[in-house]
């Protein structure tokens, strides 16, 4: 991966607990790299770790902001980033990824957002409404003081604070009890937020192709796999065994190939190979239902194999 030193331009205190960080080159030069609304990048923080936040920022604006909420239970990457960046600093950027594009179209679309769920979705609606594409923007918060990256709240903006989860299963009855031709639904916010969403959106007919989420952490964390298999990578001419309860990238590294890894959890994309031959168990949250059912595609830092043999474009 090509990594880009940026400098932290500006901070801005977003909400208590969110973090704005505005990053750009020196003398407002040219960013080496463009992105669509949606897209999201690796940061690689001054303690060594990697992780990825969506860019709230749209390409034209010349820099690139993010907003990073302070997580409890951090790994080290939202808590090293509130307490350690300074204006000034330099920070190491990867290459923009979108898996969670607007689909092209003229269809209406609804974002639906809940916390820090906002922040791949508000790009997403401002590039929308550029587009003259009809759009709508659901925004739930907890608490009625906090709204990070939306001041000034504009018209198309629906902003619930406060709702308990019935009240928001109620909400979401409400505004999706409707379909229109070729509509389709984005959302992003905690696993259990999102599945009432899609769950919501089911039930009132939405078919599941219209229906997208962005995930910032694993719903639940991958099975590792009870069986081993044989891995082939072709580019690279490699052949390799997979143990039980290996991920195949594991397998791969054993072997000497290193796959190209951001998050290591299923949700970014950066490892995604194609699949020459073989049958992938998907235990990943990045690929959508047309890419799994395809059988095209592979996240391999948690996916697997259900026969003997798997062979990758890698
Ligand atoms: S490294 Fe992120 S999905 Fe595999």
């Amino acid at each position: 991966m090509s990594w880009t030193s940026l400098q932290v331009r500006a901070l801005r205190l977003e909400a208590a607990d969110v973090l704005g960080v505005e990053l750009a080159l020196p003398g407002n030069a040219a960013l080496p790299f463009s992105w669509t609304p949606g897209a999201h990048v690796d940061l690689r923080l001054g303690n060594g770790v990697v992780r990825q936040y969506s860019v709230v920022s749209l390409p034209e604006h010349g820099h690139v902001y993010l907003g990073i909420k302070r997580e409890p239970a951090s790994r080290g990457g939202s808590q090293w980033l509130h307490e350690h960046l300074r204006l000034g600093a330099r920070i190491e950027v990867g290459p923009p990824r979108n898996l969670f594009a607007v689909q092209p179209g003229d269809g209406p679309v609804t974002l639906v957002a809940a916390g820090i769920g906002i922040t791949p979705l508000l790009p997403m609606y401002r590039a929308c409404q550029r587009q003259g594409r009809p759009v709508r923007l659901l925004y739930f918060s907890r608490d009625a003081q906090a709204l990070p990256l939306l001041q000034p709240l504009d018209a198309g903006i629906e902003w619930y604070s406060g709702l308990r989860a019935p009240q928001i299963a109620e909400c979401l009855g409400q505004r999706l009890s409707t379909r229109e031709a070729h509509a389709s639904v984005y959302c992003c916010g905690p696993a259990g937020f999102m599945d009432c969403v899609q769950q919501t959106a089911l039930a009132h007919g939405w078919p599941a192709d219209a229906l997208h989420r962005e995930h910032f952490q694993p719903a639940v964390a991958a099975v590792p796999a009870a069986q081993g298999c044989t891995l082939v990578l072709q580019r690279t001419g490699c052949e390799v065994r997979v143990n039980a309860g290996e991920s195949l990238m594991q397998a791969a590294a054993r072997a000497g190939v290193a796959l190209p890894v951001s998050c290591g959890m299923g949700i970014c994309g950066a490892c995604v190979s194609r699949v020459i031959e073989g049958d992938p168990e998907h235990r990943d949250e990045c690929l959508s239902e047309a890419q799994r059912t395809s059988g095209e595609w592979i996240a391999p830092c948690v996916s697997g194999c259900r026969g003997a043999r798997l062979v990758i474009d890698a």
